[in-house]
């Protein structure tokens, strides 16, 4: 049985992810700012690093799977998005990698969102300064952004940062040449509290509730199961991978946009 760690265990994917986990025996280290076995806020650097520490205590430096899930959205404002989203995640791998290496087949799955693709006029300086951690530029570019439509910006922007952060490690030395499997899944609209903080928002809920979703919304469920395949061994093969899980919207809006080529 395995160790895995999951940021943002207290509720909605995360705690699914948990509950799926648990029930097949393994031991979750849960990192949230309330409910969980580490306490800690991933929203400042000392809550980040605090939350290292405590999870590298609590596995005896041997980490099987990590789940970055900790996440925030529209309508809170822009800045406390990008710290969490981005950084929270950011920090909580490269923290980690050294137990994840231990373990000598471990896999993290972090959790993006289709909003990397389906949001509009995500500006590509935001992107680049969040994976150049260059925090100056992030709030430059969501100042000049704006309030109320800047967090969703910083929503956007922060998953295509990790997503984009996760692809150019996953293939290194460091992370798939120590035996770690770093992939991504990118859900779409899930029921869990996150989203119905957009869904109640006068300025948000008449957007998010346009987005079509083929399938109909999906459940922390929906997208745990797909978490603990991804975690496991049987999906030794994926590396560097970004997986849609988002009951069709994807295909839905950017039907023919895809596969995108490239020139040698
Ligand atoms: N629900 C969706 O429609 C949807 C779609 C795409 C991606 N996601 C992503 O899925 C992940 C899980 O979100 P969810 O929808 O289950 O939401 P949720 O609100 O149910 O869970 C998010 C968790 O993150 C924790 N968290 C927030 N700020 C934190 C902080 N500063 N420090 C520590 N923990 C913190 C919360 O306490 C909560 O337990 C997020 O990364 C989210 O962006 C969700």
């Amino acid at each position: 049985m395995r160790t895995i760690a999951i940021s943002g265990s207290a509720s909605g994917i995360g705690a699914a992810t948990r509950t799926m986990l648990e029930a097949d025996g393994h031991t979750v280290i849960g990192i949230d700012l309330r409910d969980a076995e580490v306490t800690a806020d991933l929203s400042i650097d000392d809550g980040r690093h605090a939350a290292v520490a405590e999870v590298l205590d609590r596995c005896d430096g041997v980490l099987d799977g990590f789940v970055p899930g900790a996440g925030l959205g529209p309508p809170v404002p822009a800045g406390l998005i990008a710290e969490v989203n981005y950084f929270g995640s950011e920090v909580l791998l490269a923290g980690l990698r050294p137990a994840l290496a231990a373990a000598g087949a471990a896999s993290v799955v972090q959790i993006g969102s289709n909003s990397t693709t389906l949001t509009p006029n995500l500006p590509d300086a935001l992107v680049d300064a969040f994976l150049a951690r260059d925090r100056d530029t992030v709030a430059a570019v969501l100042d000049e952004a704006g309030e109320p439509f800047n967090s969703a910006i910083a929503y956007g922007a922060s998953k295509t940062a990790i997503t984009r952060w996760c692809r150019r490690h996953a293939v290194t030395d460091e992370w798939v040449g120590q035996g770690i499997r770093l992939n991504v899944i990118a859900p779409g609209a899930v029921q869990t509290p996150l989203l119905k903080g957009g869904d109640d928002d006068p300025t948000f809920g008449p957007l998010t509730s346009k987005l079509p979703v083929p399938t109909g919304r999906g459940t922390p469920d929906d997208i745990a199961s797909w978490i603990t395949f991804m975690l496991s061994p049987a999906a030794r093969f994926a590396c560097g991978a970004v997986v849609f899980v988002d009951g069709g919207s994807d295909a839905v809006v950017r039907t023919d946009d895809w596969p995108r080529t490239f020139s040698m």
